[in-house]
């Protein structure tokens, strides 16, 4: 999946995010990320890499039964399936990039474009779809919850030691609560993020 192209799919071609290396090491801190983290994401990301179809099969159920969910990729109750298939490209990708690639300037920037993304700013344009004009910010935060317990099981899966399992689990806990503080930046009144 890392080397076909995807359509939408922009990383390293955006403009430079609104917040610095500085405070991204500052907020990586404070969400007690370490290089170690950064091992076990690796480690994650090894044992992730062919069960992505699968993780994204159970997001997509999870959206899928949840009618005010769906609703973001759905125009007068009507889904867009296009747009849904478009975005589950990226979302594979993500998962990549989450635990594969270093958290550097690249990285930092395409944080802010996906925020944008899911913010009124730039929802639909990439798809050319016509949903829901946002995301949510409440269910930007409180789907930090579902993308993280739902992970365990695909860690555990290939039988390694219960604490490197747990390890990794909380590595991507942390990777995901600050690409979802990132994300929400447009969200925040300027000068309070
Ligand atoms: C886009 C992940 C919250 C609906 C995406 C993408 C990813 C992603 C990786 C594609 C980014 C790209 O274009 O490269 C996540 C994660 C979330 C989250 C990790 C929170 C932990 C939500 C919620 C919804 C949602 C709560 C509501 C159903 C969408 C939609 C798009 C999208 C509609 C397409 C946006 C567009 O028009 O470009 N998401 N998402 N996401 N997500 Fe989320």
């Amino acid at each position: 999946m890392a080397n076909t192209f995807i359509p939408g799919y922009t990383y390293g071609q955006v403009p430079e995010a609104p917040f610095s290396m500085h405070d991204f090491e500052l907020l990586k801190q404070t969400v007690m990320f370490t290089e170690k983290d950064a091992e076990y994401l690796r480690k994650a990301g090894e044992i992730l890499h062919d069960q992505v179809n699968e993780i994204l099969d159970l997001w997509y159920g999870f959206v899928g039964q949840h009618p005010h969910l769906l609703a973001y990729f759905a125009k007068d109750g009507k889904v867009d399936s296009s747009y849904l298939q478009a975005v589950r490209k990226r979302f594979g990708q993500w998962i990549h990039d989450l635990c594969e690639k270093p958290f550097d300037q690249d990285w930092l920037n395409y944080q802010y474009e996906i925020g944008l993304r899911h913010h009124a700013t730039k929802k639909n344009l990439t798809d050319h779809a016509q949903a829901a004009p946002l995301i949510h910010y409440r269910y930007m935060v409180a789907f930090i919850y579902p993308i993280t317990a739902t992970i365990r099981a695909f860690l555990a899966r290939k039988g390694h030691p219960a604490e490197l399992v747990e390890q990794m689990h909380q590595a991507w806990f942390k990777a995901v609560v600050l690409t979802v503080v990132l994300w929400t930046y447009p969200y925040v009144k300027q000068g309070e993020f």
